[in-house]
């Protein structure tokens, strides 16, 4: 994966002109489309003070699951434990919310703002096994890129 391209990417979209959402969703847009084995890219956020969290914007198909408890599924326990979590194999994994049969693995990184995990990058994938550490080093950039917009009217 061509992460210097991606990451400089980003960049432009994080620079630009537009609201932070227009910008989150934009980031959704062109990982899902640029990154062949990214099909479902979105943004959660913790849902005010409440213990869960929300979804903000994604790409990719509908799901039902636009509020999710902490400690409930991959998203759920990374809001908890503040650490990247990489599911190669969700058939393997107990406490995971399905997004439909075609999802065989996901990635989820936090984003952390002065240090507190405001939310996170989620990204499901139809392939079993497609994740390396050049997706952890672009979705961590992602993040910490995010964590620069004004995003205090979305959290
Ligand atoms: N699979 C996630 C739920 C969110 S969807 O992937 C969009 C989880 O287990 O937390």
């Amino acid at each position: 994966m061509p992460v210097k391209i991606h990451k400089e990417k980003i960049i432009n979209i994080i620079d630009n002109n537009g609201t932070p959402e227009e910008k989150l969703q934009k980031i959704c847009d062109y990982l899902k489309q640029e990154v062949r084995y990214y099909d479902w890219v979105g943004f959660y956020f913790r849902n005010g003070n409440k213990e869960e969290l929300k979804l903000n914007c994604f790409a990719g198909e509908p799901t039902t699951h636009i509020i999710i408890p902490f400690g409930k599924g991959i998203c759920g326990q990374v809001a908890n434990s503040n650490e990247n979590f990489i599911v190669q194999d969700v058939s393997q994994q107990d406490n995971y919310i399905s997004c439909g049969w075609q999802v065989k693995s996901e990635i989820v990184i936090p984003i952390f703002i002065d240090g507190q995990n405001i939310g996170q990058i989620d990204v499901d994938s139809h392939t079993l096994n497609p994740f390396t550490e050049k997706d952890t080093e672009l979705l961590e950039f992602v993040c910490q890129e995010v964590s620069k917009l004004n995003l205090i009217p979305i959290v």
